[in-house]
């Protein structure tokens, strides 16, 4: 199966909400990106409200026609504007204020009956529940059990891994890819992706759909977002004509 890419748009309101203003238009980069090859359009809309607003969840759920793909924690306040917005896909993330960005997965395991709740209420309303997760079995069964019809593999240990670790967690990847499909799971992967190291992950045969953000908008700085939108896209769509990455499987 050939992945697609979501393009997560949280750092154009970044850059925005460095002056609190109306530049840039996160609706304006949500077009683009569908536009030059976006299959989807992710936004994490958090506690603190660091980056994207409520006003731009309500107007990208009127704008975006491909699939709009709600990044939420498992807080009351936050899963009740998902309940009214409706999103197309919910994908369910652990949250600390303290954070950069999203650093583990979800611990799905150790807090299995919320987040079975939460996942119960978004897909009664025809929401599409994913859950991001570390490539582990216990998590990837613990999601199975909680009603998630997707998991969304961290690939931030693979792409943070040095030369000579790359391989191993590629593999740890790979084979729960595998897993997840054989328990009935769709598979998509995301975090720290970027124009080096995107390939062998959307030439993992499960995987479904890349959610990339933040190596897309960095280009876009000097290129252009409809440029780094269609470059992501086209190096997507090459993967998987080569099995030979560099640091040799
Ligand atoms: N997927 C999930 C679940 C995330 O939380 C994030 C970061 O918001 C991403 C994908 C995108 O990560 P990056 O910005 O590193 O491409």
């Amino acid at each position: 199966m050939k992945s697609v890419l979501g393009v997560n748009i949280d750092h154009v309101a970044t850059l925005r909400e460095a002056r609190k203003g109306a530049m840039p238009e996160v609706i304006a980069a949500a077009v683009i990106a569908e536009q030059e090859g976006g299959h989807g359009i992710t936004v994490h809309l958090r506690q603190d409200r660091r980056h994207i607003q409520d006003r731009d969840l309500r107007l990208l759920k009127s704008v975006v026609h491909s699939k709009l793909n709600l990044e939420m924690s498992l807080s009351e306040e936050i899963t009740a504007i998902a309940l009214d917005i409706v999103p197309d896909q919910a994908t369910l993330v652990p949250e600390n204020r303290e954070e950069v960005t999203t650093e583990g997965g979800l611990d799905v395991h150790g807090q299995i009956e919320r987040t079975r709740e939460v996942s119960r209420r978004l897909a009664a309303r025809g929401v599409i529940v994913s859950h991001f997760i570390d490539p582990e079995p216990k998590q990837i069964e613990a999601a199975k059990e909680a009603g998630a019809a997707y998991i969304e593999l961290h690939t931030g240990a693979y792409a943070n891994a040095r030369w000579a670790n790359k391989a191993h967690e590629y593999t740890k990847l790979v084979e729960g890819a595998r897993f997840a499909a054989g328990l009935g799971l769709g598979v998509n992967a995301g975090h720290g992706l970027d124009y080096l190291n995107v390939q062998p992950i959307a030439a993992i045969p499960e995987v479904e759909e890349l959610n990339i953000g933040h190596a897309i908008i960095a280009r876009a700085i000097f290129c252009g977002l409809a440029g780094a939108v269609r470059e992501m896209a086209l190096l997507i769509a090459g993967a998987g004509e080569s099995r030979d990455w560099p640091w040799k499987l």
